[in-house]
């Protein structure tokens, strides 16, 4: 009785070990499918979603589609629009007069991510 008490202990703890081990070396699945799904977007398609119907706009590295946001944006029409096709990074952080957005707004944004911006790599 008192090896089976024993043995079954080991293995226990040899499971929650491996368990363990495993998922150190192992990336969540959920990680796995970000590597995997995450789309690469090159300059030229940006410019190419520069309409107010068909906006995608490049923020901190990420592409973000923000068409269906548009029309809900608080400020007039023309403060953002231009920023269709383009990497804006700085007018989203400066608003075009230097107040960065509020973390409500980082939360909405994070909502339209499509993808990731390709960059050339220096030479
Ligand atoms: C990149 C170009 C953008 C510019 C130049 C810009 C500029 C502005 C301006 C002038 C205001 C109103 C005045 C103010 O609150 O100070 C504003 C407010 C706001 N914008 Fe933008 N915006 C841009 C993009 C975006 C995007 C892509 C989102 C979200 C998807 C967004 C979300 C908001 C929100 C939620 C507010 C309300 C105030 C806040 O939470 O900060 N904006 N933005």
């Amino acid at each position: 009785m008192r090896r089976l008490y024993l043995s079954a202990t080991a293995v226990f703890w040899l499971l929650v070990i491996v368990y363990w081990a495993g998922s150190r070396w192992w990336p969540a699945v959920d990680e796995r499918a970000a590597v995997i799904t995450d789309r690469m977007i090159a300059p030229a398609e940006l410019a190419r979603h520069a309409l107010p119907e068909d906006c995608w706009m490049a923020i901190r590295g990420s592409v973000h589609d923000v068409s269906a946001y548009l029309p809900e944006h608080p400020s007039r029409p023309s403060v953002v629009l231009p920023w269709c096709g383009r990497e804006a990074t700085e007018a989203y952080d400066t608003k075009n007069k230097g107040r960065p957005h509020s973390a409500q707004a980082d939360e909405l944004l994070a909502r339209y991510r499509i993808g990731t911006l390709l960059v050339d790599k220096p030479r």
